[in-house]
């Protein structure tokens, strides 16, 4: 499969089927992303939370493509309420679609939606797909049941949040990886707005002192998985 990288919390999925998802696809208000909402197709949108910055352009690529949302209960009824496909779930569950399996998991954060009509939980987002788990963590703070996640996913790749102010920073996500032991580990949320600045390089810098693994993407670059 293929995983792109448009900045910010940000990401397409393509399987090896030509099924595409989204993640999070804040881009059109987004002055680091390098597509726009109208340059992207989904058949599904994963959302980790309902802010600004994750719920981002769902409404008009998901009314445009017709794409599935999977997302939180009380996200999902909001996302319904305005007239777009969604499938609930809450945390600790988890649902076959037909790309993979998504189980939800706790993230340390809020969900108000942009004009607060919807106040749900923030959660992180476990991917299995292709006989791979990725970890996409939304937007949360440092918290030790990371380790169970770790003892019970051998994650492949984990997008954490390196920004702080909003989320973790540095030294927490690099505590985060020694937690989950990912095989690799791409920094997201950061930079892009003065309050989340920070240094990827350091950051790949401390996770390989531990024995870790980073990728630091470009705003626009696509790997395989
Ligand atoms: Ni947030
Ligand atoms: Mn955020």
């Amino acid at each position: 499969m293929k995983l792109r990288y448009f900045s910010h919390s940000a990401f397409q999925i393509t399987t090896d089927d030509g099924q595409r998802i989204l993640i999070d696809p804040f881009l059109d208000g987004n002055p680091t992303s390098p597509v726009k909402a109208a340059d992207v197709e989904a058949d599904f949108i994963l959302l980790t939370h309902g802010h600004g910055d994750h719920l981002g352009d769902t409404l008009s690529i998901a009314t445009r493509c017709n794409s599935l949302c999977i997302c939180e209960n009380e996200l999902a009824n909001y996302i319904v309420s305005k007239g777009v496909r969604a499938h609930n779930m809450h945390i600790g569950g988890s649902h076959e679609f037909g790309f993979g399996r998504v189980k939800l998991t706790q993230a340390l954060h809020g969900s108000t939606t942009p004009d607060s009509e919807c106040h749900g939980s923030a959660t992180g987002i476990l991917l299995y797909i292709q006989n791979r788990i990725i970890y996409h963590m939304g937007d949360t703070g440092l918290f030790s049941d990371l380790k169970l996640i770790g003892e019970m996913n051998r994650v492949n790749l984990m997008l954490a949040p390196i920004g702080d102010n909003f989320t973790m920073g540095i030294e927490d996500a690099v505590k985060a990886c020694e937690f989950v032991k990912p095989d690799m580990v791409i920094p997201i949320h950061y930079n892009t707005f003065p309050v989340i600045e920070t240094d990827p390089a350091l950051f790949k810098q401390k996770v390989e002192q531990q024995g870790g693994s980073c990728q630091v993407l470009a705003y626009g670059q696509e790997i395989t998985l």
